[in-house]
């Protein structure tokens, strides 16, 4: 992956790919699309999967102190109350009086200056709008039913506290790991997936002894960018940002943003938040639950502080995208390669048999069959290989299979690596091994 330098064209030839691949639909498109909406068609699927999957296994899997939840996407107004999001989940909303435009205020470049049509002092004073879809629960519309699509997964991690703790055995410091949709109404949406009004998020709350929280806050910090790194993010393009006093969220004593260099700046992947007790002492004054741990070695009870890793899984996986995207000249001809991390790649392996003939299909057949069981694989028989070869390069798959005449004579196949594009003559029962010397 090169280094660090905002295109402005790269946005374009991402979105476009994108499209031309089957990696990430506008929704609705038949319809003529509904604005700032997507959908992840059959690569697209597969790559938000493996960018989840990675979250889950360094997160969950890798470690004995932290446990997974899957909580639900709906919840009653108790629970946005005691947050803090009925009161505080707001943007400043400003409505252009001119051209009938709105606009985040603080997103403004020229709070005087409607950037739709360049009217001065046209805006309405700022009103609190709050980002939180609501609905009814039941067929009856009116007070009483009125439920919220959660703007976050974190509460989930907080209204199961105790029954994680009384289930899972487990004492701080340990963590709640969540990966789920979340829905924001967002006043401008845009930047592709960046932000949008339904986005998936991997959350983990980590709750720790008081005394403890700055040293886990610091050591959170420093994981989560390495987990960019590891997945192949240049270091270059990614940078850890402590928010300024301002900026800091209604519950938090002190945040950090993991940001990726985006064509058009920096932009927050994930912020890593020192929550204090504020949630779980809030949910605890709301709902009359105790929410504490019982130390036996101190003898007391405490309100565990939390340290909140929160990623956005579907915008990291547009940065994976971004970083993952080169461009070169092969013998006078634009190659475009995806050069993701195998672990993101949604393919791992390409089988193509030279041709369709069906003397060559059963061993193709047999190739994959091979392969399917341990990786994700393609089987692709249509076009000539060196347009199936640059189809498979933009798709990111790390390695093609190529089965041709001579492989029925020899019993070996043709192996290609996406990146150097060298070529190996394998033989078919080495096939397995040789691909595990190289893939997850
Ligand atoms: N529980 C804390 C929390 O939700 P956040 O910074 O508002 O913190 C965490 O969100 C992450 O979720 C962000 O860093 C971003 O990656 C992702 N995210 C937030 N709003 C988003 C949106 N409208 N579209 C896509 N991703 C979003």
């Amino acid at each position: 992956m090169g280094a660090a330098k905002p295109d402005s064209e790269i946005m374009d030839k991402v979105v476009n790919l994108c499209k031309r691949r089957g990696i990430i639909f506008q929704s609705a498109d038949i319809y003529g699309g509904f604005r700032s909406t997507y959908d992840y068609g059959p690569i697209g699927s597969l790559m938000l999967r493996n960018v989840k999957d990675a979250w889950w296994k360094t997160m969950v899997q890798l470690r004995h102190d932290i446990v997974g939840l899957d909580a639900s996407i709906l919840s009653p107004p108790a629970v946005w109350e005691a947050s803090g999001h009925l009161e505080n989940f707001t943007d400043p909303l400003v409505d252009c009086k001119e051209c009938n435009g709105r606009f985040r205020e603080d997103q403004l470049e020229d709070p005087s200056t409607c950037p739709a049509c360049g009217a001065t002092n046209s805006f309405t004073e700022a009103r609190a709008f709050n980002l939180m879809f609501k609905t009814h629960a039941g067929p009856v519309e009116g007070a009483g039913h009125a439920v919220y699509l959660r703007p976050e997964t974190a509460q989930g991690m907080f209204t199961n506290f105790k029954l994680v703790l009384e289930t899972s055995r487990k004492k701080p410091p340990f963590g709640i790991a969540q990966v789920g949709k979340s829905f924001r109404n967002e006043i401008t949406p845009g930047n592709f997936v960046f932000r949008t009004r339904e986005f998936e998020q991997m959350e983990m709350e980590y709750f720790v002894p008081p005394d403890q929280a700055d040293m886990w806050y610091e050591y959170w910090c420093e994981e989560r960018m390495n987990w960019y790194i590891d997945l192949g993010i240049p270091k270059d393009q990614l940078r850890l940002r402590p928010h300024d006093q301002d900026e800091l969220s209604h519950y938090s004593s002190g945040t950090s943003d993991v940001e990726f260099l985006f064509p058009w700046g920096w932009g927050e992947l994930e912020g890593v938040a020192n929550r204090g007790d504020y949630d779980l002492r809030q949910h605890s004054e709301h709902s009359g639950e105790k929410l504490t741990y019982f130390d036996p070695e101190l003898g007391e009870h405490y309100i565990p502080h939390v340290i909140e890793p929160a990623a956005g899984a579907t915008r990291s996986m547009m940065a994976f995208l971004i970083a993952a995207y080169d461009e070169e000249t092969v013998n006078d001809d634009l190659r475009t390669v995806l050069r993701f991390d195998p672990r993101i790649a949604p393919y791992k392996i390409a089988v193509l048999p030279l041709s369709k003939k069906e003397t060559i299909t059963p061993l193709a057949n047999q190739v994959f069959d091979l392969v399917k069981g341990r990786w994700m694989a393609d089987y692709d028989e249509t076009q000539n290989i060196g347009k199936r070869y640059r189809r498979q390069d933009e798709l990111g798959t790390p390695y093609c299979v190529t089965i041709d005449f001579d492989s029925l004579e020899d019993q070996a196949v043709t192996v290609r690596d996406r990146d150097t594009m060298e070529q190996d003559r394998i033989s078919i029962d080495r096939l397995v091994e040789y691909l595990s010397d190289r893939l997850p």
